[in-house]
């Protein structure tokens, strides 16, 4: 390993996120009022979706997928508060019962602005899941209908969380150590 190569501290292992991952999906299944449409912000939760998609169809749900992009970062640790829409749905929204899923709720921005559009195009309903939440960084009064865990202000990666395009790989969610 080389001297500039950070470390990385476990967070949350492996099994510890798809124990909770299991347990969200049995909480959406018990909440459903309608054939979902999962609306998958990217890039970050691509692979929470992908679990979750599975967990979901353990708990008898089978949901339709669409993603979207949405943007608030650079390349850095943090964000430049405008939420950029940078790849749009194909899907129509309207009347539809979205289940928004995104990888991590700190100002609320990037959550607001996505449920805002679902809600301007006419869905049915809007619910949100989130493996994240950074419960003391909110700006918005907004708040996740399902969650995976709460979190300080601590910048994670892995598990498709990004430090400038890096580590979305790791199996953990982890913390880039900062001496
Ligand atoms: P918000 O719009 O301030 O709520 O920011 C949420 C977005 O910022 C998330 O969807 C992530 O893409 C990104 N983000 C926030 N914190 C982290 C982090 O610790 N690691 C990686 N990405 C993060
Ligand atoms: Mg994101």
């Amino acid at each position: 390993m080389s001297v500039d190569e950070p470390v990385i501290d476990v967070l949350f292992s492996e099994a510890e996120i798809a124990a909770r991952v299991e347990t969200l999906a049995g909480e959406i299944a018990g909440a459903q009022n309608g054939e979902l449409l999962i609306v998958v912000i990217l890039k970050g939760s691509f692979v929470f979706a992908a679990d979750l998609i599975r967990a979901l169809d353990r708990a008898g749900v089978a949901p339709q997928v669409d993603f979207m992009t949405l943007s608030s970062y650079g390349v850095g640790t943090r964000s430049s508060g405008v939420v950029r829409l940078t790849r749009d749905l194909s899907e129509d929204v309207g009347d539809r019962h979205i289940l928004i899923v995104d990888d991590i709720l700190e100002s609320g921005r990037t959550l607001a602005a996505a449920r805002d559009m679902m809600l301007d195009r006419g869905a049915a309903s809007v619910l949100t899941c989130l493996l994240l939440d950074k419960a003391e960084k909110r700006v918005l009064p907004i708040e996740a209908d399902f969650k995976g865990f709460v979190i300080g202000d601590r910048f994670v990666v892995g598990y498709g969380l990004d430090l400038a395009h890096r580590f979305r790989g790791l199996p953990y969610i982890g913390v880039v150590r900062q001496d």
